[in-house]
């Protein structure tokens, strides 16, 4: 389109302003050395402000061991089951090798909308409701990314997964920590989140079966988070990537299926964990149809679709995976009671998870050590990996994270192996 300058002479601009806009923006050229070097100012603040990962020195110092039992990384030791490979298998054989829908195969959603519906009672519309990502992780990514305005403040139980905070602040929010404690379970008081709220915070983020804590929310709980974030208007991010490793009596209740909450929750979960499928990278989102149109735009626009075959490697597991979820399920209950009953044993103690795969031992006491130090002279001295708990937020000092997704052999070779340091390390 062109200006028609005898309609609107106003609009010329004279010789004055031209130069005054000019100088404006036109871009003043400094040298390289005056602003410093290229690589010191490449990335944005919001980069900046995220720190490295406070557990890569551990992997790389474990990478050039030997004999090393790892209980580090938190993902199965089971291979994926059977026929969900040979699912993957077919499909490739099939031709399907092509991109799918922006929201995933509509086989894969309807499959995910029946089983939310029938393990969770909650109903969410393949057509429009279901977005499939690329694990939980893009889940959370874009759950963030598409809702976020800069300094909307996010509320974040601590300790909690490590990618959640710079997830937060990769979107441009403020992340409004609130601490939980061995001796509350590690549950979220809805006090404290309460008291956490300001007129900037947009939304309440939980993550629960908790990765490092394997702690729950109990339902008197998710109750009254559910009326808290109804009378405040929060919008609530729920990653339940653990909800099918719950143990004992607990039964997970998707928050979404709370009276209310499904108009505000944005539920988040994936195939890596119960499906033993990490590799594969296939998780999905669930979201009233406004606000997954526009979770879509940014996935569409930086994924374009989950991998194929994944997508129908998953729609196997929701299909005939059961019966492997349940063996799994039973041989992870079955380490975990014995590998935490070993380190209280060891006088480490150790908060009873009732969901997901971890243990969080408390090991300042027994040792003197923080969890850095602990985490590092065991790796040294026993070979045996763990994370330090700081990593997972401030309230995580003096604990270590260990992933009991190993054998049960292993796992009692460990135990001798923290035995053995613990003893040496004993504060006389
Ligand atoms: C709590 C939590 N959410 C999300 C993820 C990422 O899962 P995915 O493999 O589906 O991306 C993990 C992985 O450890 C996790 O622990």
């Amino acid at each position: 389109m062109t200006i028609d300058a005898r309609v609107e002479p106003a609009l010329q601009p004279t010789a004055e302003d031209e130069a005054t806009l000019k100088a404006e923006t036109t871009p003043r050229v400094l040298t390289g050395s005056a602003r410093g070097p290229l690589a010191d100012r490449a990335l944005s603040e919001r980069v900046r402000a995220v720190p490295p990962s406070g557990i890569r020195r551990f992997f790389d110092i474990l990478a050039t061991m030997e004999d090393v039992i790892s209980l580090g990384v938190g993902e199965p030791d089971f291979d994926t089951p059977e026929p969900i490979v040979e699912a993957g298998i077919a499909s490739l054989r099939r031709g399907r090798t092509h991109y799918t829908s922006n929201y995933g195969t509509i086989e894969l959603r309807r499959a995910l909308s029946d089983h939310l519906e029938r393990r969770y009672g909650v109903q969410y519309d393949p057509a429009s409701e279901i977005l499939i990502t690329v694990g939980a992780s893009e889940a959370v990514d874009l759950a963030l990314r598409a809702t976020c305005d800069p300094g909307d403040e996010v509320i974040l139980h601590e300790p909690s997964y490590v990618a959640y905070a710079p997830a937060v602040i990769f979107a441009g929010g403020v992340v409004r920590h609130v601490a939980t404690r061995m001796e509350d379970d590690f549950a979220l008081d809805p006090l404290q989140v309460e008291a956490s709220i300001s007129p900037r915070t947009k939304a309440l983020f939980l993550g629960y079966p908790c990765n490092p804590t394997g702690a729950v929310l109990p339902d008197a709980v998710q109750d009254e988070l559910a009326l808290l974030a109804e009378r405040h208007d929060l919008l609530v991010y729920s990653d339940e990537i653990y909800d099918r490793l719950a143990y004992g009596s607990y039964r997970h209740r998707a928050f979404s299926a709370l009276p209310g909450m499904r108009e505000r929750t944005i539920l988040m979960g994936g195939f890596s964990k119960a499906y033993a499928m990490t590799g594969w990278r296939v998780g999905w989102l669930c979201a009233p149809s406004v606000i997954l149109e526009g979770i879509v735009k940014v996935h569409q626009y930086g994924i374009m679709s989950a991998p194929t075959t994944a997508q129908d490697a998953a729609l196997e597991a929701l299909r005939s995976g059961e019966s492997e979820v349940q063996r799994m399920l039973a041989e992870y209950d079955r380490r975990r009671r014995m590998f935490v009953d070993g380190l209280n044993a060891l006088e480490l103690r150790t908060f009873e998870p009732k969901g997901a795969f971890y243990a969080f031992p408390q090991v300042t006491p027994a040792t003197a050590m923080d969890s850095e130090t602990f985490t590092e002279r065991l790796l040294e001295e026993e070979h045996v990996a763990v994370v330090p708990g700081g990593a997972f937020g401030p309230s995580g000092e003096g604990h270590v994270r260990a992933c009991y997704a190993t054998s049960y052999e292993q796992l009692q070779e460990a135990l001798v192996r923290i035995g053995r340091f613990v003893e040496h390390h004993r504060p006389s």
